[in-house]
């Protein structure tokens, strides 16, 4: 009971804290020349030297999933999110605040706007039939990403890249393989794992396979997508439509204000 009580306490105080109105005392020109230098060292490599995304969310919408005021940003770059790849760090509070100062600026800085029209771009999503490789909320195919969330993890254009060049940017775990083992079978699938000695594979219909790299006679890395480019496929205002269906889907805490 006592503990109970105490949790109780616990919980109601955190809350208490966090709902506070705290504000950043960081935010002069130099602080965000502070905090972008950090940014570009310790951030960009999972959210982009421009915070449009990539392994970790698009942070450029002015929307966080975590939280959007001051000290949700704080809390959330200091502790990292627990039970995701979002590390903690070993900053200073100052120099977070710097960098929530700079992560601030990212979303002023960037027109997230479209002109197109979600509802048009689902029915041409449907049309060219997007969903025989995508899942979006459990439906669909699962030869590329799961596009449920894609719209707070990318920026527009990224997403505008994506369908008109897909070999730009292949996303790692997309990349395919194929390899000749020593007795002449072969293999070709997604790029699950690679270190020195193995290569992991998902071969379409055969499921996970390990090969040990010295029983390879060959072994090559496309990094081509299998995704067609739709460049001359879409006309200029479906591409945008597309483009909008593509960003409004988010998490649904996300989706609330539109
Ligand atoms: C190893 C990859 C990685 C690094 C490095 C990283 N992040 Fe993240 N970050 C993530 C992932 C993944 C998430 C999303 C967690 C989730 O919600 O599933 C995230 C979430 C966030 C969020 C919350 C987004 C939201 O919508 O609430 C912020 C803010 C953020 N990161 C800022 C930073 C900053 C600033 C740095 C550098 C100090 C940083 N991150 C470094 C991977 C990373
Ligand atoms: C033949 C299967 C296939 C079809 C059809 C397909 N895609 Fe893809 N798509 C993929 C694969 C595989 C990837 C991951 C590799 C890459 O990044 O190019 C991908 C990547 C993407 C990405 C980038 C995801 C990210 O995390 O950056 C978007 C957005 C996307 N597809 C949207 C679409 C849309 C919209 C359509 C229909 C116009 C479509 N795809 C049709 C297979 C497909």
């Amino acid at each position: 009971m006592r503990t109970c009580l105490l949790l109780f306490v616990l919980v109601f105080t955190t809350r208490a804290q966090s709902t506070r109105e705290v504000r950043n005392p960081h935010t002069s020109p130099a602080d965000v020349a502070a905090g972008a230098k950090i940014f570009r060292g310790h951030c960009a490599e999972c959210h982009g030297l421009t915070g449009e995304g990539g392994r970790g969310p698009n942070l450029t919408t002015g929307v966080f999933y975590h939280g959007s005021s001051d000290a949700d940003l704080l809390r959330n770059i200091t502790d990292g999110i627990p039970g995701t790849t979002m590390p903690s760090v070993f900053f200073s509070e100052d120099q977070v605040w710097q960098i929530v100062a700079y992560v601030r600026t990212l979303s002023e800085r960037r027109n997230q706007t479209t002109t197109g029209d979600a509802t048009k771009g689902a029915r041409i999503y449907a049309n060219l039939r997007c969903g025989g490789c995508h899942l979006v909320r459990g439906e669909g195919g699962t030869g590329g990403p799961d596009l449920t969330l894609i719209g707070s993890q990318r920026s527009l254009e990224h997403l505008r890249e994506a369908i008109l060049d897909p070999n730009a940017k292949v996303a790692r775990e997309f990349r395919i393989a194929h390899a000749v083992h020593e007795n002449n079978a072969e293999h070709r699938g997604f790029v699950m794992n690679e270190d020195t000695h193995y290569l992991q594979l998902l071969e379409a219909g055969k499921g996970l396979t390990t090969l040990p790299k010295r029983d390879l006679r060959k072994q090559t890395i496309e990094y081509k997508s299998v995704m067609p480019s739709y460049r001359g496929k879409i006309a200029g205002d479906d591409l945008n439509h597309l483009v909008a269906y593509l960003a409004s889907l988010r998490r649904s805490t996300e989706g609330a204000s539109k």
